[in-house]
Formats: structure tokens, sequence, C-alpha cells
């Protein structure tokens, strides 16, 4: 069977999702990236996996540091999500741009304000599969806060509540 990969997306499109930002310390800079193939994986260790696409900036950066952070985002930072998911800028407008600020960790790793919660991440194992890389991380810290997701589903954002009648 052949199968197009549009129809494999649509498909995966219903599964509905919230949404991250994956976030790299590039020396004093932060470095974002939008992700929804983000998992949990293992609770003895505490580990989660994302899977970045080979041709994304932030899959040397992952290799290169070790070290990442997943900002779930809450239904207020859509502007976000749209702004680290467009490739080749350069991410120092994020705050005038899409309302990003951030603090860092004891790790130093970047800490986005107002995101639902935070899972500070020390990679474990990279494994290639297909066009992308499945990184394993060992979760080092969570901070959890109050507020709704911002949800992705069939190729649209959501908020819990929206009936646009899909
Ligand atoms: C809702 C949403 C979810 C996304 N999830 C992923 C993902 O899980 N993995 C991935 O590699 N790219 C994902 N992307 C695409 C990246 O955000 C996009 O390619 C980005 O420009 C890569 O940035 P970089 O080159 O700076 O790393 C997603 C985009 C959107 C809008």
């Amino acid at each position: 069977m052949s199968l197009d990969p549009l129809e494999f997306r649509r498909a995966m499109g219903c599964f509905a999702t919230g949404v991250t930002i994956i976030t790299v310390d590039l020396e004093g800079e932060v470095h974002g990236m939008t992700a929804n193939a983000v998992a949990s994986v293992s609770l003895d260790p505490l580990l989660l996996l994302v899977c970045v696409d080979h041709a994304a900036r932030t899959h040397a950066h992952l290799h290169a540091k070790k070290r990442f952070g997943v900002n779930i985002l809450s239904e207020r930072q859509r502007p976000i999500s749209e702004y680290y998911a467009k490739p080749a800028r350069t991410h120092g407008r994020a705050e005038q741009e899409a309302g990003a600020r951030f603090d860092r960790t004891a790790q130093g790793t970047p800490i986005l304000h107002g995101a639902l919660a935070y899972l500070e991440c020390r990679l474990q194992t990279a494994e290639d599969a297909g066009d992308h890389t499945i990184f394993i991380a060992e979760v080092e810290d969570v901070v959890v806060r109050q507020g709704d997701p911002l949800l992705f589903f069939r190729g649209n954002y959501r908020k819990i509540g929206d009936n646009t009648g899909d």
C-alpha cells in the first residue's frame, strides 16, 4: 500500500495534542521550537520524548547541548507557538513580536513565562527514525501552573470548549 504522507498527516491530525516550545540555551541566547510530537515515556526513571525533524535547527542544538526545556503552552500563547514554528528566523525579537519572555533555570535552560508547565530535560538517547530523531530525555525538574492549554487539532489551534463543528 502506498500511502500519501498528507493522508497520514490528516489521520494523525485527529489526535488532538497540546503545544510545547522546546527551549535551548545557545551561549546566552534563547532558541525555541514549536513541537507537539512530545510524549511521556517512563516514570522510573522519569523520561519523555520529543521527535525533531532532521532539517530543524533545533536538531543540531539538542545533540550539541544535551539539555533542553519543554514548555507546555497556555491557551493565551498561540502567538508564541506561531513565532517559534517559523523556520530560519533569529529569535531576538520574541518578546516584541510574540510576547515571549524567559527566565533561566539553575542549569541555565530558558523557561517561558506564563506556560502551563515546564520540564527540565537532560538528553539520554537519540534514535533516528526516518526523517526525524526521537530524543529521549530524563526529566530533572518540573514547574506546574494553573490555566487551560493551547490545543492543536486537524491542523488548527483550538482551546478547550471551542465548538467549530469539525
Ligand atoms: C503545532 C506545531 C507542532 C509542531 N511540532 C513539531 C514537532 O513535534 N517536531 C518538529 O520537528 N517540528 C514540529 N513543528 C515544526 C517546527 O516548529 C518548525 O519546523 C520550526 O520552524 C523548526 O524550527 P528550527 O529550525 O528553529 O528548529 C511543529 C509546528 C507546529 C505549528
